[in-house]
C-alpha cells in the first residue's frame, strides 16, 4: 500500500517530464530537398554544426513602425533616424525570451555565442547528434550535383516546448543554397565585346558602352568631389568576388582622369573574409567597386567583404547586416548585387533578414539591391512553369530594389531586369497608387501568373547594359549588378550635398521615392522584360509602362531634379 502510494506521485511527474520532454512542434519543414541536391545520408554524428539561432523580437512591429516613421516626409519624424542603442532596445528579445533560452542552454550544457548587438541572433556550435536531439531533426549530408560540393542541412526541424515562441528560426536547416555558389546579379560579360552601340542616340559619352562618363552625362552626376568627411558608401562582396586595388587605379586613369588615380577604397572583412589582391576576378567585385569609386567621386567607399567562413550566402547576409548594426555609424548607403529566388528561402528566414534590412534602414542607411537578372522569373517544378518567380531580397518591403535599363537616347528596359510581385509580402502601402495603377491598366497581361497583391518590385531602375570594367583587360558586363550600384553612387553624392547643408541623409527611400519624388525620374516606358524556362523558351515576362511598372520601377533617378526637389 505505502509502497504505491509513494509511487504514484513519482511515476505521475515521470509521465509530467516525459510529455514535456517530448513536446516538440514542428517548426519548419519542406518536402524534398531542391532540384540539384541528392541526399547522401545521415551526417556523421561527431562532425560540428555551428546554428544561428533567431530569437523572437519582444516586438516584432516596433523596428518596422519606427522604420516608417522616420522614413515618411509627410511625418514629424522624418530623417530623425534612430540611434544604435535605440534601435537595439526596439529590436531586442523580452526578458522571458532570454530566460527560457538562458536554462534551455543551461539544460542542455551550451555555450551561446551572441552575434547580434541587439541579441536577438546567437549561434552555438554543437555535433550533429546533439543537434538532431535538440531540435528532433535529421541532418543530413546532401551533394549538390552541378559543383560536387556538399552541405548539411534537414528537411525539417521542431523546438521543444521551452522554445516555442521564443525561437524564430534556426538557419542553416530547412533553406538550402540556391546553388553552391552564389548568384550574383550579373548577367553577361564579354570580353571587348560592347553591344551594337551605334546610333543609338543619348549623350556621345555613351557611344563606347557605360562608362562613369556616360552615367553623368545620362544622369547629370555631378563630377566635382563630394567633401563631407562623415558620408560613406557601403558595397557588399561575397567570397570570389575579389575587387583589386590596382585594377580600380588603372580604371580611374583611363576612365576619370579628372580624378586622382589614387583615390582608394577601404576592405573591411566579414566572416574571415579577406579581399586577397592574388585571386583571379570575377568581375562582380570589380565593377561593384569602380562604379562606385568612380562615380561618387569623393564619397569614403568600404568594401564589406563576406568570408568563406560564413558556409553558405545567407549566413553571409545575416553575419554582415549583424555586423554593420554593431558599428556606430554603419554605412549611409549599402549597395549588395546578389539575389536568389524567393521560394528557395523560408519565410521566416526571408522575413528575420527582412527585418534586420529594417533595422538597418531605421538607422538611416538606404539599403539598395539588384533586383536580380532572370526577368519575371521562372518558377521551377512540376506544373509551375507557367508561374513567374519573385527573387529575394527585392521581395523585402523594406529595401529598394534597382532594376535595369538599356540603351540611353532613350532609355529602354533592360530584357533581362528582375521585377514581378512577392508571394511572401502584401503591397506595402507606399506603393499602392503606383501598383494599383499597373495594374488597373496592365494587370490582364500574365494573369495567373503572379500574385497581384504581394509586394510589386523592382522600385527604380538604371543602366545595367554595357558597363566598361578593367580586370585589368576591358570586359563589358551588364546586369543589375550595375544599375544598383550607380544609384548607389547617386545617393551617396545627394547625401554628401543634405550633410554639408546640415540636413539629414536620405536613408529608406520608397515612401519618398513613391510619395514626392515622381518628378525626379525619367520614367521608361518602352521594352519588356523576357523569361527564359527550360520548356518554355524566351518569352515576352512583362512590359514597361507609362509610371510604375515591374520591369523598371519608378523609372531612372535625375540627380538634378533631385537636387532642386530636395531644396538643394
Ligand atoms: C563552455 O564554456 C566554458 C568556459 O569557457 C567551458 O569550460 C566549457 O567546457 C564549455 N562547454 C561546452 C559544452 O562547450
Ligand atoms: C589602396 O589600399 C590598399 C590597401 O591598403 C593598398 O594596398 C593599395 O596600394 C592602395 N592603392 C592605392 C592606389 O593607393
Ligand atoms: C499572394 O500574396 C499574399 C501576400 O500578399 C500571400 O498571403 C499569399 O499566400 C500569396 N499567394 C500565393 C499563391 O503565394
Ligand atoms: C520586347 O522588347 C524587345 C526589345 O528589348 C523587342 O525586340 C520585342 O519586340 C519586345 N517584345 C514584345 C512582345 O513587346
Amino acid at each position: 500500500m505505502l509502497s504505491v502510494k509513494t509511487l504514484l506521485p513519482f511515476i505521475y511527474l515521470g509521465l509530467v517530464y516525459a510529455t514535456d520532454f517530448n513536446a516538440f512542434t514542428l517548426h519548419e519543414k519542406v518536402a524534398i530537398a531542391p532540384n540539384g541536391f541528392v541526399s547522401l545520408g545521415s551526417a556523421q554524428p561527431e562532425q560540428t554544426i555551428t546554428l544561428r539561432i533567431a530569437l523572437a523580437q519582444a516586438d516584432k512591429d516596433a523596428i518596422v513602425d519606427a522604420l516608417y516613421s522616420v522614413s515618411d516626409p509627410s511625418g514629424s519624424k522624418y530623417g530623425q533616424h534612430l540611434s544604435k542603442e535605440d534601435v537595439e532596445a526596439l529590436a531586442a528579445p523580452s526578458q522571458a525570451t532570454k530566460d527560457a533560452v538562458g536554462s534551455w542552454l543551461r539544460d542542455n550544457g551550451l555555450n551561446a555565442t551572441t552575434i547580434s548587438p541587439a541579441g536577438d541572433w546567437i549561434a552555438i556550435s554543437v555535433p550533429i547528434n546533439k543537434a538532431n536531439s535538440l531540435f528532433d531533426a535529421d541532418f543530413s549530408t546532401f551533394a549538390h550535383q552541378d559543383s560536387g560540393k556538399q552541405i548539411i542541412r534537414t528537411l525539417s526541424y521542431a523546438l521543444p516546448k521551452s522554445l516555442q515562441g521564443h525561437v524564430d528560426l534556426v538557419h542553416p536547416t530547412v533553406t538550402f543554397p540556391e546553388s553552391a555558389d552564389l548568384t550574383s546579379t550579373q548577367s553577361s560579360k564579354t570580353k571587348r565585346g560592347f553591344h551594337n552601340l551605334v546610333g543609338r542616340g543619348g549623350p556621345s559619352s555613351c557611344a563606347k558602352g557605360t562608362t562613369p562618363a556616360c552615367l553623368q552625362d545620362l544622369y547629370n552626376i555631378p563630377k566635382k568631389a563630394a567633401t563631407y568627411k562623415g558620408n560613406s558608401l557601403g558595397v557588399t562582396g561575397f567570397f570570389g568576388n575579389n575587387a583589386h586595388y590596382s585594377y580600380l587605379e588603372k580604371f580611374l586613369k583611363t576612365y576619370r582622369p579628372d580624378m586622382s588615380s589614387k583615390t582608394n577604397f577601404t576592405s573591411v572583412g566579414i566572416d574571415k573574409g579577406s579581399n586577397d589582391q592574388d585571386a583571379p576576378s570575377v568581375s562582380e567585385g570589380e565593377l561593384d567597386i569602380q562604379y562606385t569609386v568612380g562615380v561618387a567621386t569623393g564619397v569614403p567607399v568600404t568594401y564589406y567583404f563576406i568570408g568563406y567562413d560564413s558556409h553558405d550566402n545567407l549566413d553571409g547576409y545575416i553575419d554582415e547586416a549583424n555586423y554593420l548594426l554593431g558599428l556606430k555609424n554603419p554605412p549611409l548607403v549599402l549597395t549588395t548585387s546578389y539575389a536568389r529566388t524567393e521560394s528557395s528561402i523560408s519565410f521566416k528566414l526571408t522575413d528575420k533578414l527582412c527585418h534586420l534590412y529594417a533595422q538597418l534602414g531605421a538607422r538611416g542607411t538606404t539599403i539598395l539591391f539588384g533586383s536580380g537578372d532572370n526577368g519575371p522569373g521562372c518558377a521551377s517544378g512540376k506544373g509551375k512553369s507557367q508561374m513567374f518567380e519573385p527573387n529575394f531580397p527585392s521581395n523585402c518591403p523594406y529595401v529598394t530594389s534597382v532594376g535595369g535599363t538599356s540603351g540611353s537616347g532613350p532609355e529602354q528596359a533592360w530584357d533581362g531586369s528582375s521585377g514581378g510581385f512577392s508571394n511572401y509580402y502584401a503591397r506595402p502601402s507606399y506603393q499602392n497608387s503606383a501598383v494599383t495603377r499597373y495594374l488597373a491598366q496592365h494587370g490582364k497581361t500574365n494573369t495567373g501568373r503572379y500574385n497581384a497583391s504581394g509586394r510589386g518590385f523592382p522600385d527604380i531602375a538604371a543602366k545595367a547594359d554595357d558597363f566598361a570594367i578593367l580586370e585589368p583587360d576591358l570586359f563589358v558586363v551588364s546586369g543589375t549588378s550595375a544599375a544598383s550600384p550607380t544609384v548607389a553612387s547617386i545617393v551617396a553624392l545627394l547625401n554628401d550635398m543634405l550633410l554639408s547643408k546640415g540636413k539629414k541623409p536620405l536613408g529608406f527611400l520608397n515612401p519618398w521615392l513613391y510619395g514626392n519624388a515622381a518628378g525626379a525620374f525619367t520614367d521608361v516606358s518602352t521594352g519588356n522584360s523576357t523569361i527564359h524556362c527550360t520548356d518554355n523558351d524566351a518569352a515576352r515576362g512583362f512590359s514597361a509602362e507609362v509610371g510604375w511598372d515591374p520591369v523598371t520601377g519608378l523609372g531612372s533617378l535625375r540627380f538634378d531634379k533631385l537636387v532642386s526637389l530636395l531644396g538643394l
